[in-house]
């Protein structure tokens, strides 16, 4: 096992109806920011219960944060911030509205160019303090402390991290997913599918307790998403769901273990210059960065196959590839297509992602093998 520090401050608040629990978590006297998207709250009430549990505290509100998080979106929240006085945001929302939360809290403070906070890691010393309503679960945001932003002067989606911006709180009403569309339930179960494959598909070091923990998410992922599109009501399909998606990328299963996120890099690329929805880059890559990895991570593969899918029999290589496909066949069985074709894109679209690569000099995988050459490989072999 690997050495590790692990560090999570949030505190989760899970269950029906815990919206009315912001009133305890938030001073009555601060002036609170609440964040949102294009509207899906304002539409399916989960707005008027935040107001409601807001009770008598100044409230103002930001909406209109876009999928994928504009810079320019964010920095025209902190402009507002300034006019405003803003003691506390509040994010309601999925991904995107709580990683340009963790973005604006920290911009507020920062002097300078802001994006230089992603662009050249530049410390942060402060952060406005934030919570969390999460309405779709996905990507983790709700529990851990990255962000990921574009630049979309540029076209660059980079993350960053800090300690200052883990929500202090974030509340994780299952029933608030119900009015989430196929799709984004779908997306939303492969990016957490693909945030536990990066931390596990790796190399072996003996550390079981990570394996096994992510094993278990992996199961659930399957088991549950058999249920959901035939019994879309269900209470517990859907919490299962929604902490699997929390505990996938909240440095629990990460502890100790080597890790890849290179299916993210070249998916980030595919949604700047394409416009594809995260879970579906990943969806697609993956599979081929198992097939053109499969010899570094072959032993992880086998165990993968054994343990989740239940492939015991036949040679290695038999196996491997088997593994493989059932992988493919997981994304397509909740109805994510998984070639480039798929999404009207073919040959073309692989040269400027390769070039982008070889700009920035990225070597990516958990070994750092993975240079641009492979990513051409990779891209490929998802025609
Ligand atoms: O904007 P609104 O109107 O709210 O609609 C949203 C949006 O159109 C809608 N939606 C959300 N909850 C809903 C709902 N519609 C109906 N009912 C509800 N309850 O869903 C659409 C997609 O929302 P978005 O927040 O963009 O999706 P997601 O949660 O998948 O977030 C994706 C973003 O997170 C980043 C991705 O790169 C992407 O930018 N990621 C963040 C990570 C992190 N911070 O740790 C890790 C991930 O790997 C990921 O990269
Ligand atoms: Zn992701």
């Amino acid at each position: 096992m690997n050495n590790f520090e692990f560090f999570n401050p949030t505190r989760i608040v899970f269950g029906k109806d815990t919206i009315k629990k912001i009133d305890k978590y938030i001073d009555k006297n601060n002036r609170v920011l609440i964040t949102y998207g294009g509207g899906s709250i304002k539409r399916n009430g989960v707005y008027d219960q935040v107001i409601a549990a807001l009770g008598d505290r100044k409230v103002f509100e930001f909406g209109g944060i876009e999928p994928n998080p504009h810079y320019e979106t964010c920095m025209k929240c902190v402009d507002y911030i300034k006019e405003n006085n803003i003691d506390f945001i509040l994010a309601v929302g999925g991904g995107s509205v709580i990683d340009a939360t963790k973005f604006i809290s920290a911009a507020y403070y920062f002097e300078g160019y802001a994006w230089d906070i992603i662009a050249s890691n530049k410390k942060i010393e402060r952060a406005i303090p934030f919570g969390t309503v999460l309405t779709l679960p996905a990507t983790g945001s709700e529990m851990n402390s990255g962000s990921v932003i574009t630049l979309n002067e540029t076209k660059v989606k980079k993350s960053f991290h800090s300690e200052l911006c883990f929500p202090i709180f974030s509340i994780l009403d299952p029933i608030l997913t119900l009015t989430l569309p196929k799709k984004q339930i779908s997306n939303g179960i492969a990016d957490t599918f693909i945030h536990v494959i990066e931390q596990y598909l790796t190399y072996p070091v003996n550390n079981q307790i990570s394996d096994r923990f992510a094993e278990s998410i992996l199961i659930t992922l399957i088991e549950e998403s058999k249920k959901i599109f035939s019994n879309p009501e269900d209470y517990d399909v859907r919490a299962n769901l929604m902490w699997s998606a929390s505990l996938g990328l909240n440095g629990l299963i990460g502890c100790g273990v080597p890790q890849d996120w290179a299916t993210h890099m070249i998916g980030h690329e595919l949604t700047v210059l394409h416009g594809l929805d995260h879970g579906i880059t990943l969806a697609i890559v993956l599979p081929g960065v198992m097939k053109i990895m499969k010899d570094e991570k072959g032993d992880k593969i086998l165990q993968m196959g054994e343990r989740v899918f239940g492939i015991k029999d036949g040679e290695r290589e038999e196996r491997i590839l088997k593994t493989i496909e059932e992988t493919e066949n997981f994304f397509i069985s909740i109805g994510i297509p998984t070639r480039l074709s798929d999404h009207g894109l073919d040959e073309n679209c692989i040269d400027p992602i390769v070039q982008r690569m070889i700009d920035r000099k990225w070597s990516l995988g958990e070994n750092g093998t993975i240079n641009p050459e492979k990513v051409r490989l990779i891209l490929l072999d998802r025609l």
